[in-house]
């Protein structure tokens, strides 16, 4: 991707400067320029060389729990590979000087926090909270995977140690719910905010997508931080076609922090 370095609007480092409470709602665009493969863009895409959506349900689990939990703890271990960037530093930098600030994520990495965000709403589960497929009991273990595992190898999941079925990932899969907590706080946040931040989100997924939408309604001002066009396009009040890893850190300068 070309880089372009987009102008910081005066009127935005301003919004930015003034604003009392912030909503930073971010998607796997953030943690591209960390080396993690995008859900939707050509040739990276994890997408493109495998088929998640089949992979990322709860049947594929039920019928082929090997194939699913190895393509997992592979992108677990490229996670656990990756090191934050400049926007996710960024992002964790602004929660210092904005005290009401949410960081709403799709993201199932840790990168947020390894940046030194707290709090940080995981809309999508996360790759590093798996569970018991049947009684829910939380699987506690952050150490990366011991062996690479490569990608496409089956794994067998290991099992629960309260009730034996197998532990399957913590993430949000097609046709369940969003963790409902981290959802309602989400969407308190989205409606009570000076200025909404969507950085690095095709803003296609519902209803994460549904939060700027929100903003927009009870009155936020919206920008936007994507090299590529979305259908927030059109509403948003600015749109800065560029990486997050170099925009953000030009906006926070520019609004002075
Ligand atoms: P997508 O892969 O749909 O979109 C990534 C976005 O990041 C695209 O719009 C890119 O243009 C943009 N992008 C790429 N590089 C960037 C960069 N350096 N800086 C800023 N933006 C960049 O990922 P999400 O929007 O996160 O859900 O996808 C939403 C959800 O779709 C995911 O959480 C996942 C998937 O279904 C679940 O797994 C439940």
């Amino acid at each position: 991707m070309a880089t372009v370095t987009p102008p910081i609007p005066p009127a935005l480092a301003q919004a930015l400067a003034q604003a009392r409470r912030v909503a930073v709602f971010t998607g796997a665009g953030v943690s591209a320029e960390s080396g993690i493969s995008t859900f939707r863009d050509p040739l990276s895409g994890l997408w493109s060389r495998f088929d998640a959506r089949a992979l990322a349900t709860p049947e594929a689990f039920a019928a082929q729990p090997d194939l699913v939990w190895g393509w997992y703890e592979w992108r677990r271990a490229q996670v656990a590979r990756a090191v934050p960037n400049a926007a996710h530093r960024a992002i964790a930098a602004l929660a210092r000087l904005v005290p009401g600030l949410a960081l709403i994520t799709q993201n199932v990495d840790n990168l947020h926090e390894r940046a030194g965000s707290e709090g940080v709403i995981h809309l999508h589960g996360s790759l590093h909270a798996p569970r018991c497929s049947a009684c829910g009991q939380a699987a506690s273990f952050t150490a990366a995977p011991a062996d690479e595992p490569a990608e496409g190898r089956a794994i067998a999941p290991p099992a629960c140690g309260h009730c034996g079925a197998p532990i399957r990932p913590g993430v949000v899969w097609f046709g369940e719910s969003l963790p409902a907590q981290a959802w309602q706080t989400a969407l308190a946040a989205a409606g009570d905010c000076d200025l909404f931040l969507s950085i690095g989100t095709s803003a296609l997924v519902y209803p994460a997508a549904e939060l700027p939408l929100r903003a927009l309604r009870a009155g936020a001002t919206v920008a936007q931080v994507n090299p590529a066009a979305t259908p927030l396009d059109a509403r948003a009040h600015f749109n800065l076609r560029g990486a997050a890893a170099d925009v953000m850190p030009r906006l926070l300068a520019a609004a002075g922090f």
